[in-house]
């Protein structure tokens, strides 16, 4: 059987509004992106993952959608966006469009309909309650506003929003929401998108009798239990009734961004038997950080803990089902700030994670910047940072007398505007970004690391990618080959990935540590080595040692 493009695509994402701007008003647009193509084919990458670029508010930077069917001023028009896809088109390049479905904007037309009175006809587009004894209808909160329900005065009534306040749930039980969903999604098929990733898809359907939460309660006595949130029953059958009314199903991807799940779960999400979606994102990598106050404790991580999910999710997923591989999008720190070592180990640590990401079973998605490898930033105010979530928990952090030094370390740890800032093309102003001050500051270390000190330079990270997408796509026992970790005992990453016809082992030492070379390996050293990180400064034969953050690939048969 014929594999399916998308589990052989090498994904690239792009965060529209940092990556390219084309006209110097600060802020990344299609003809930026456009203007791209080329080093986006030069790179290898085969699918364009571009965050939401339709009409907004920008609460949430676009993941609060005022219109469907058009693109915000901001990024262009939709003759743009027409010769974006056509252009990528021809270069063999797809496009998918992330898409918010949960939730619209509070400024969406629906939205303003249903909040004008009790009767409207559209009033049941939204998830509206009456107070419960004069408070709100229940004790949850939201990702970026202490409790879930905004009280609307025109009609005395709470509307739910798990997100901000700007971004009302969509009440996915009456089938006319779904229809009229289902139609934006096949208006852009119509257009000639391949796919979309679907924002928060796991929290369309929520728990019956809207029930209150147990767990840790906020400040104001709200819980967000994420148990509750996600992964009810009819989400299944949402979704299955969704690919039957999309157009072309059998040629589009679908990619749900579903968090707290189990592999089980994604089973049941991406089963090719269970027609719902074809491959998932999930979380538990990142969940490791999570602590009491969710992500903003940053639990260590260590590399059995590493090693141990990863090898889980590799096992019990085969044959079964499908997920995106991520080790950084716009909601998380950056990559190599994160599970690398900026500081001693940037290329090794940069180059090592990539090995990861491209020799794993999945689909790869690289996450914009990550492949010259761009880091962390530390902004000395508040006020040079932009996101709604990082401003909420400064807030919550200063009405709970947290000391203001904790609460920028954290924020330069985990705001999701270290993954926003622009992207570094050249040591110009601004990175090459924009000729003007772009709408979040760039990172000041873009006069280190920047995409032209790196294209020509066979050393750099940005060519380890190109070199690594080039294997990846080479051997095809990357795409569907088993999974099978080795135990060396220590902290080393030892798995071998086996198809009827070849097998490769990949060795990765994710430590700042020098470790002992595994004798399980030697009997592969004098074979073809597919990728080493380090062979610009070590030999791959006859390693007594692995060196801090060193990655070998060798084809084994
Ligand atoms: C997940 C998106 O990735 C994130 O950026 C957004 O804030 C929430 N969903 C709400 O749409
Ligand atoms: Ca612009």
């Amino acid at each position: 059987m014929k594999i399916k493009w998308w589990k052989e695509s090498v994904f690239y994402q792009i965060y529209p509004k940092s990556f390219y701007d084309s006209n110097d008003d600060g802020v990344g647009d299609l003809n930026g992106i456009y203007q791209k193509l080329d080093y986006l084919t030069w790179l290898g990458v085969d699918v364009l993952y571009l965050s939401p670029i339709y009409c907004s508010p920008n609460d949430d930077n676009g993941y609060d959608i005022s219109n469907y069917h058009d693109i915000s001023p901001e990024f262009g028009n939709i003759s743009d966006f027409e010769r974006l896809l056509d252009a990528a088109h021809e270069k063999n390049l797809k496009v998918i469009l992330d898409i918010a479905i949960n939730h619209t904007s509070d400024e969406h037309p629906w939205f303003v309909a249903s909040r004008s009175s009790k009767n409207h006809p559209l009033r049941d587009y939204y998830i509206w309650r009456s107070p419960k004894n004069g408070e709100e209808p229940n004790n949850w909160a939201s990702y970026f506003s202490p409790s879930a329900w905004a009280f609307d005065e025109t009609t005395k009534e709470y509307y739910l929003h798990l997100y901000s306040k700007k971004q009302p749930d969509l009440n996915w039980e009456n089938p006319q929401v779904r229809t009229d969903l289902y139609a934006i999604l096949n208006f852009w098929i119509e257009k000639g998108v391949d796919g979309f990733r679907l924002d928060v898809i796991n929290a369309i359907a929520k728990i019956p009798g809207l029930l209150d939460a147990c767990g840790k309660k906020n400040l104001q006595g709200k819980v967000l239990n994420e148990n509750l949130i996600y992964n009810h029953p009819k989400v299944h059958d949402y979704l299955r009734e969704m690919a039957t009314a999309l157009k072309n199903r059998e040629e589009i991807v679908l990619i749900g961004e579903t968090i707290n799940i189990t592999v089980q779960d994604a089973i049941a999400y991406t089963g090719p038997e269970r027609y719902e979606l074809d491959m998932v994102f999930q979380f538990e990598l990142r969940d490791m950080h999570y602590g009491e106050n969710g992500k903003w404790d940053q639990l260590p991580h260590t590399p059995h803990k590493i090693k141990d999910i990863i090898s889980h999710w590799q096992t019990n997923l085969l044959n079964k089902g499908w997920q995106g591989l991520f080790l950084g999008n716009h909601d998380t720190p950056r990559m190599v700030s994160c599970w690398g070592e900026p500081k001693n180990h940037w290329y090794a640590s940069a180059t090592l994670l990539a090995t990861l990401l491209f020799t794993l079973q999945g689909s790869s998605f690289i996450y914009q910047g990550d492949e010259i490898g761009m880091t962390n930033v530390q902004f000395e105010s508040i006020d040079d940072y932009q996101d709604l979530d990082t401003h909420f928990f400064y807030t919550q952090s200063l009405l709970n007398q947290v000391d203001l030094q904790q609460i920028m370390t954290s924020i330069w740890r985990v705001s999701r505007d270290n993954a926003r800032t622009p992207m570094q093309w050249s040591d110009d102003l601004h990175a090459g970004f924009s000729t003007i001050k772009p709408w979040i500051s760039v990172n000041p270390n873009y006069i280190d690391i920047h995409v032209k000190a790196q294209e020509n330079n066979p050393n750099s990270i940005l060519s380890f990618y190109k070199k690594v997408i080039h294997i990846r796509k080479k051997h095809p026992v990357f795409i569907e080959g088993s999974f099978e970790p080795i135990d060396t005992k220590d902290e080393l990453f030892l798995f071998m990935r086996k198809d009827a016809k070849q097998s490769v082992a990949v060795l990765l030492n994710p430590t700042p540590h020098t470790l002992k070379f595994p004798d399980f390996l030697e009997q592969f050293t004098q074979k073809k080595c597919l990728v080493h990180n380090l062979a610009h400064i070590h030999t791959h034969k006859a390693r007594k040692t692995v060196a801090p953050y060193e990655a070998f690939v060798y084809l084994c048969k």
